[in-house]
């Protein structure tokens, strides 16, 4: 696919207001090769979480767009990245999603490594009569080409010449603190991963944490259980309801908005919040005295937040970090976490996982709602048809492209902010995530022909 096709996938008229996107984008397996070459093996994407490598000689096992990768920890405590595939033959070296090794031997030929990449045996070594190439060569595991760490969330990135991460996370760093600081400690994953595949293109996950305009029609079972529940309690008189004077959001300021940010980063957030079931109300205090009362009244908004390409945390019916990997143009692997902050209460937590386990994953009540809505979206798009969608309108005329009253509240310039009542259900903030998209693909395409040319010259 060349630029000029590639540049087609995307027709972005503000001043008309029309923003769609062409079926292939979802479909396509050209596409699908240039969002790994130009989208994930080219900017940072996010590997896991530090507590996943707790002490030293943990690894744990994750990927990069099509790379498999190892982030392990070394004998001195430092955290490296490293493609996990052995220099003798390129085999897979670690094959556990998880675990501790001081020295990890290659299932193939018996090379082994420490944990710190460095080769420290080639097996059979004197007897092998190598040319003075092989001793010259590294034998050691490759480094991916860079690795941040943003207070503990990993990333790697196997483009050298990337920007620095914390230029590239922006002001969704916002976002990201916002997590981190419910305890004074940071967050801790909590034991145990969710990992399930849908037959559907990536970017429907993608869309999908940024959309509030699902959520009554898509999981209404849920919400009628909830109604349910409320009522068979009521009549059982099972029904605790703590009321809390110190309320950060008033039940009239019931709000929804949006931020999208620079680098394809987007924030979804509404002020309807049931804080009695809220596990960390408790804190509510000690929040407001450790990070100010703004602050912590944004811990207790609803927040759907995305780290473009493959991250996104969702703090809404319970806390949740979902990490996509795209396989193919049609078929996605989710890999889920529990997070909670480190240090809260028993109780606090026990109620936590419930409400996890209520919501997510493919035994809770709303994920395989959504995952069957993106395999109808995946079937749709199979027509061959030049009628393109009209899922990116909602807000089209109430976007800012100045921080709002929220974004100054919270010292954050995200390249366009919106706000309104609850039923405004923007859809606007997807526009940013694609214009990165395509940007990327575009420039990418153009790249690969330069590529091309140079070698047929
Ligand atoms: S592939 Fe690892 S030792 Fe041969
Ligand atoms: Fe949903």
């Amino acid at each position: 696919m060349n630029a000029s096709d590639v540049a087609t996938l995307l027709e972005d008229s503000p001043e008309w207001g029309i923003f769609r996107i062409d079926r292939r984008a979802f479909e396509d397996p050209e596409v699908f090769e240039l969002e790994m070459q130009h989208v994930f093996e080219a900017n940072w994407v996010f590997l896991g979480h530090a507590s996943q490598a707790p002490k030293p000689n943990d690894y744990f096992t994750t990927w990069l767009g099509r790379a498999p990768v190892v982030v392990m920890r070394d004998m001195e405590g430092r955290l490296n990245a490293f493609i996990n595939s052995c220099p003798h033959k390129r085999a897979t070296l670690f094959h556990s999603a998880s675990g501790n090794a001081r020295v990890k031997v290659c299932r193939y030929h018996g090379w082994a490594f420490d944990s710190s990449g460095r080769n420290k045996l080639v097996k059979a070594r004197e007897a092998g009569a190598y040319a003075e190439a092989f001793n010259q060569a590294d034998h050691n595991l490759q480094a991916v080409a860079r690795f941040g760490n943003y207070r503990g969330m990993l990333f790697g990135t196997l483009n050298p010449k990337a920007i620095d991460l914390e230029e590239y996370l922006g002001d969704a760093r916002t976002m990201l603190d916002l997590m981190i600081d419910q305890s004074p400690d940071g967050i801790e994953l909590v034991p145990g991963v969710v990992k399930y595949t849908f037959e559907g293109n990536w970017k429907f996950q993608l869309e999908n944490c940024s959309d509030g305009y699902h959520f009554t029609s898509t999981h209404s079972s849920f919400l009628g259980l909830v109604e349910q529940r409320a009522r068979n309690a009521k009549q059982t008189g099972g029904v605790k309801t703590v009321w809390h004077n110190n309320r950060p959001w008033e039940s009239s300021d019931a709000k929804l908005g949006t931020f999208s940010f620079e680098h394809g980063h987007s924030l979804l957030w509404s002020s309807q919040v049931n804080l009695d079931n809220h596990p960390l109300i408790g804190r509510l205090q000690e929040l407001q005295e450790r990070v100010g009362s703004d602050r912590a009244k944004w811990m207790f908004a609803n927040r759907s937040s995305t780290i473009f390409p493959n991250l996104q945390i969702a703090e809404n019916a319970a806390s949740q970090l979902r990490v996509m990997r795209p396989i193919s143009a049609t078929r996605t692997e989710m890999t889920t976490y529990c997070f909670g902050p480190v240090g809260e209460s028993r109780e606090a937590r026990a109620q936590r996982i419930r409400q996890y386990e209520d919501f997510f994953n493919p035994s809770g009540l709303a994920t395989p709602d959504d995952t069957v809505a993106y395999e109808d979206c995946q079937l749709g798009y199979s027509a061959p048809t030049r009628q393109r969608q009209l899922g990116y309108m909602r807000g089209g005329t109430v976007t800012s492209a100045e921080p709002n009253a929220h974004a100054r509240e919270l010292g954050i310039r995200p390249v366009a902010s919106v706000e309104g009542a609850i039923e405004l259900y923007d859809e606007t903030l997807m526009r940013t995530s694609y214009r990165v998209w395509h940007r990327h693909l575009v420039e990418g395409a153009r790249r690969n022909a330069a590529a091309c040319k140079g070698e047929q010259a």
